[in-house]
This record gives C-alpha cells, sequence and structure tokens, in this order.
C-alpha cells in the first residue's frame, strides 16, 4: 500500500492529489489514506496535507525500501525482486536461505543495518543502521566452478566503476576484491557459492560499501584501515542513487563476463589493481609468503614469485603490500607491509 501511495503522489508531484481520487484508484477509504500518511511521515516522508487540495510528497528520505528504489532502477533484470529488510544478521545469510527455497537470478536482499555482517575469512563487517549499504545478490551462472571467483573480480570491477562514476574518484582494488581510496577500505565483497562437484547451483555475492559512517564511529580496529565515500568526498552521499548506479556497473559486469568471458573482466580488474610487479606479503591458510606480485591468472587466482625464487599460485588469503622506506633510514632493518 505504501508503495502505491507513493508511486501515485510522485506521478502527481510537485502538484496535490486529492483525497478522493487516491481512495478511487487505490479502492480503499480515506480514513485508510490518511492512516498510512501518517506512517510514511514516521518514516521520515514529508507530505503536505491540505483539506481542500489532498496530498503532496515535498521529500523523501534516503532509505532504501523498494518503494524508494525501484523507480530510479535502470537495469533490465538485476533488483526487480527486492527483499528488503530494516534489519539482519547478514544479507548474505537471508539471500543463501531464499536462492535454497529458488530465488530466481538477479533477485537482491537489501538491509538497512546488520546485527551480524560477514567479511572474508570469518572476519566481521561493521554494518551500523541507516548510514552504509549491505546487499546480496543471487546469481546462478551456467559456468564450471573454477570460474566463480571470477564473479567477485567482476563485482570488484563494477563496484569501483560505481564508486568512481558517482564521486570522480578514482577506487583501486587489493587482490582479491578490496576496494580502497586512499589506501584505506572502502568496500569489500563476500562470495558464496553452493555447487556440487563442477555444477553450480547458486552465488551469493555479497557488497558492503561504506557510504556514511563517520570514521570516529568506526570501532578502533577497523578505523585504521577503513574509509568511506562521505570521508573522501568530503559531502553525504545518496545511498539509493549510489545503490542505482551500484546495480546498473554489475548488471553490465555480469552480462558481459557471461558473453566474453573472464578476460573481459580481468583487463580492467589488473588495470585498477596494478599489482604486477609490486612486493607483497600473503597470508594464506596460516602460511605467510612474502615475495613479487607476477599477477593474476585466468581465473583470478595470485600468482607470486617468492624471495626463495618459487612461484606459487595463491587463491584465497589476504595481501599486503610492502612500503617503501626512505634510503637513509637506516636504522629500520625490518620489512614494512601494509
Ligand atoms: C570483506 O571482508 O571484505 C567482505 C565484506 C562483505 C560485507 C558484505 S555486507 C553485505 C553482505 N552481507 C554480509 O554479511 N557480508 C556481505
Amino acid at each position: 500500500m505504501d508503495e502505491k501511495i507513493l508511486k501515485l503522489l510522485r506521478e502527481r508531484s510537485p502538484d496535490f492529489l486529492s483525497g478522493e481520487e487516491m481512495s478511487q484508484r487505490l479502492k480503499v477509504s480515506r480514513a485508510a489514506i490518511w492512516k498510512r500518511v501518517r506512517g510514511l511521515r514516521s518514516l521520515g516522508y514529508e507530505i503536505e496535507a491540505s483539506t481542500r487540495s489532498g496530498y503532496r510528497l515535498v521529500r523523501s528520505p534516503d532509505l532504501l525500501t523498494p518503494a524508494e528504489v525501484k523507480p530510479l532502477l535502470k537495469t533490465k533484470w538485476l533488483g526487480k525482486t527486492i527483499h528488503y529488510f530494516e534489519s539482519l544478521d547478514s544479507t548474505n545469510s537471508t539471500a543463501y536461505q531464499l536462492a535454497m527455497e529458488g530465488a530466481r537470478e538477479g533477485d537482491l536482499v537489501i538491509a538497512e543495518g546488520q546485527t551480524r555482517g560477514r567479511g572474508r575469512l570469518g572476519r566481521e563487517w561493521f554494518s551500523p543502521p541507516f548510514l552504509n549499504l549491505y546487499l546480496s545478490v543471487i546469481l546462478r551462472p551456467k559456468i564450471p566452478l573454477q570460474q566463480a571467483s571470477l564473479i567477485t573480480l567482476m563485482a570488484a570491477v563494477a563496484t569501483s566503476g560505481a564508486i568512481e562514476r558517482f564521486s570522480g574518484l578514482r577506487p583501486s582494488i587489493k587482490w582479491p576484491n578490496d576496494i580502497l581510496m586512499s589506501s584505506r577500505k572502502v568496500a569489500g565483497l563476500l562470495n558464496e557459492v553452493r555447487s556440487e562437484t563442477d555444477r553450480i547451483h547458486f552465488v551469493i555475492l555479497g557488497i558492503g560499501v561504506n557510504l556514511n559512517v563517520d570514521r570516529r564511529e568506526m570501532p578502533h580496529e577497523v578505523q585504521k584501515m577503513a574509509t568511506s565515500l562521505k570521508e573522501e568526498m568530503g559531502q553525504t552521499v545518496s545511498r539509493k542513487a549510489f545503490l542505482q548506479s551500484l546495480l546498473s556497473e554489475l548488471e553490465k559486469g555480469y552480462t558481459l563476463f557471461l558473453k566474453e568471458g573472464g578476460e573481459a573482466i580481468l583487463k580492467t580488474w589488473r588495470e585498477r589493481a596494478r599489482i604486477e610487479g609490486k612486493e607483497v606479503r600473503v597470508t594464506s591458510f596460516g602460511e605467510t609468503l612474502v615475495g613479487r606480485a607476477v599477477g593474476v591468472d585466468p581465473y583470478g587466482a595470485l600468482i607470486l614469485k617468492t624471495r626463495g625464487g618459487e612461484r606459487k599460485r595463491v587463491v584465497a588469503g589476504d595481501v599486503q603490500y610492502r612500503i617503501k622506506q626512505a634510503p637513509n633510514n637506516k636504522r629500520q632493518i625490518r620489512d614494512k607491509f601494509q
């Protein structure tokens, strides 16, 4: 009902729409309309009411409800069904459940906040309500299982593309899928796959983007390494406008990947990551490797030449770049990575 009322008000905006016309078109009483208008106001909608002229939508809040998001979407299939929640433990967990129950490709799970947002490698994802973006997309790609991680790389390219289009600033990607601005993390991706032997049932693509959170509001350990788009741009960001941009980039990237394969994605990923030749330290499954990054292979795995001259292929883990030290700083004898 709320969605229908808002649609009518938007169609008539900036003019008034009479209560009489609304009740006829929605086939409900005028009292029922008035009750919902009060409900919408409590959600942050500014709706002017006049006994003579009816109702007029003055301003909408920056919520991620289907009523707010759908009119903005420019996608063909992504986000046509939105499962919206004010709070969830994790959008990935809910999306996984929905996919198990048959949810379709392109269905979207969005929450205003998460109580147990999940990051990579069992970490927590800081998810304060109404400030950032937490979403999971259900995908059902018909690709071999070993290509599944290319979907995360595709999403990293799409997310950094959306940030760039939106802010005019150029984020970089840190392998495998951290999105950085000013060397701090602004967005992260968590890809979860359900498959049997070689057949993918579905992929849950979880994306978290720090949009309006202040760095000083972040927990201490997060603050050191994270930033938000607001911090970088120096102004508050419209979450729904950013979401629109992100979903368009994702749909474009995924379609390109299915049509032309991983190389099309990897080309842009490499331009954004510029990892080739960098001195890195990689922690993967409890092992720490130090060496020079050779690049990523066609499946998105990191290829590393260790200091001992060994060539290693890393499929999951954390990368730190070696910080260049001033040549005259002879006292610093240990390698520094960040
Ligand atoms: C990372 O560690 O970099 C990945 C972070 C992924 C966070 C997003 S927020 C939406 C989705 N739901 C989750 O629980 N995690 C992902």
